[in-house]
């Protein structure tokens, strides 16, 4: 007989909410990230609103992107706000001297940062400068951003074409303190930020979530710091971690062309995100045992060597069916832990590492991971279901193994149960039930694609996406066959 997955759903006992922000992307002033993949500015023959280009625009809204961080990364901790409002002519130049060693005009600054969360339809997360920075400086840009009085800092944000105050919904303190934010141990910038919030005062109701810049990989010491001596004056601690093929920076792996070995190191990569998360839960569980705390993975995603021919500081990768794959692997296990998970920003939207979109001058393509996100769609806002998974199998390679299906269910805010399923092994298909959920009207859509390393050229920007696939309905459950190597998303009823 066929082998056969079953993914029993309990409708009855319905989790928490998955937050909309869980979906939110990560835009850095790095490489083409900004500067030519999304801004060309208003001179432009790229067809652009206020500098803004309209593909790009057009295509994230229609991933309907909660929320976007900005400036970065290493990035925001050399930043001063200051050099980026006014008459854009007269900005300073400076180096970006994380990214490539290459001149920041700093023609995108807050104004436009806004503009553009507001074309998408997104929030905005603003990341503070705590390296270089002082709390005087945050503390007046947030004035700027959000005061409605009629301050200096406020008239002259109505001065530079806003009248109104911007919102901000997140505010970090800070980026990866422990590394390019300043080299610092967890009780040093455990004691900064406490002085930096301090003076982060906004107007009522216009105070932005605030973020503990927290660790990486596999250190929960700035989680159980930052849980205990800053719990009061946080909304949540953030955590950066990245899916490397061979686990090593010097020589990360290909983006394409890949050894099949390197199909199954980079999933189970992946999959430790959900040790990662557990184990930092269980820390907040024991320090915020109320769960006042989220737990902020905003950063995240693949981080391959950069592709032959391009600016080694630019992070500019190709993505293929396999980032997909670890694009709805991420967000099972977010859906898995949504009481803590309450944002994600993967790293980064256009151009760089997992990429939704790249560009070439004029040119624009949507990756297998912007689909993935498209698929993905109905999960923002959705209330988990538990479920239990019968008969997987494990996938192995090497000695290793990982499961073959990976699965999360929820009600999506129209009512109708969606499942999400990822089928990682790359050569056999898999024969997916679904129980619990009736026999009602279901319909479902598959990603995948004959090679691992699949991918949307320019000339063929249409060689991987969504296709519908077949629900079968018969014995009180629904069945899908999933093709190797696949992600699919059942809707069901409505
Ligand atoms: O996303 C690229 C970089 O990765 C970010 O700037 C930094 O925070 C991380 O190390």
């Amino acid at each position: 007989a066929q082998a056969a997955t079953t993914v029993k759903i309990d409708t009855a006992k319905p989790g928490p909410v998955i937050d909309k922000d869980v979906y939110g992307q990560f835009a850095e002033h790095l490489g083409s990230g900004i500067y030519g993949g999304m801004w060309v500015g208003p001179q432009s023959k790229i067809p652009n609103t206020r500098g803004w280009r309209n593909d790009v625009i057009g295509a994230l809204k229609k991933l309907h992107v909660p929320l976007v961080r900005w400036p970065g990364g290493c990035f925001a901790d050399e930043y001063h706000w200051r050099e980026g409002i006014g008459p854009r002519n007269k900005r300073p130049v400076k180096v970006n001297t994380n990214w490539g060693g290459v001149e920041e005009n700093n023609a995108v600054g807050t104004h436009e940062f806004f503009d553009l969360v507001e074309q998408i339809g997104a929030d905005a997360y603003v990341n503070g400068n705590l390296g270089t920075g002082s709390p005087q400086e945050m503390s007046e840009w947030l004035e700027y951003m959000t005061s409605d009085s009629k301050s200096s800092l406020a008239d002259l944000r109505r001065k530079n074409g806003r009248d109104k105050p911007f919102k901000v919904a997140y505010f970090a303190v800070g980026n990866e303190a422990w590394g390019c934010g300043g080299n610092m141990k967890p009780e040093y910038y455990s004691s900064l930020y406490r002085q930096t919030v301090s003076f982060l005062k906004t107007p009522p109701g216009q105070r932005p979530k605030l973020v503990a810049s927290g660790g990486n990989d596999n250190d929960g010491s700035w989680t159980e710091e930052l849980s205990k001596s800053a719990k009061h004056m946080t909304d949540g601690i953030s955590f950066h971690y990245y899916t490397i093929p061979t686990g090593k920076w010097e020589v990360k792996g290909a983006a394409t062309g890949f050894p099949a070995d390197e199909w199954f190191s980079t999933l189970q990569a992946t999959m430790r995100m959900e040790d990662h998360i557990s184990k930092n839960a269980a820390i907040l569980d024991k320090n915020d045992p109320e769960k006042k705390l989220g737990f902020y993975v905003d950063e995240w995603g693949t981080w391959y060597d950069v592709e032959k021919g391009t600016n080694a500081g630019f992070l500019y990768q190709q993505n293929t069916l396999r980032d997909a794959v670890v694009a709805a692997l991420n967000f099972n296990i977010f859906h898995a832990h949504a009481d803590r998970v309450r944002m994600t920003n993967i790293a980064q939207m256009v151009n760089v590492l997992q990429a939704m979109v790249l560009t070439d001058k004029e040119k624009m393509l949507l990756t297998p991971t912007y689909h993935a996100y498209e698929m993905y769609v109905p999960f923002q806002g959705a209330t988990t279901l538990p479920l239990s998974l019968e008969g997987n199998r494990n996938f192995s390679s090497g000695g290793k193994s990982i499961p073959q299906v990976s699965a999360s269910a929820a009600r999506g805010k129209d009512g109708k149960v969606y499942v999400a399923l990822v089928n990682t092994n790359p050569n056999e298909a898999e024969e997916v039930s679904i129980a619990g959920v009736g026999e009602g009207k279901a319909s479902a859509r598959v990603l995948t694609a004959a090679a691992m390393d699949a991918h949307n050229t320019f000339a063929k920007p249409d060689a991987v996406k969504p296709a519908p696939i077949d629900v079968q309905s018969s014995g009180g459950k629904l069945t899908v066959k999933m093709p190797a190597k696949s992600v699919v998303v059942v809707a069901v009823g409505g």
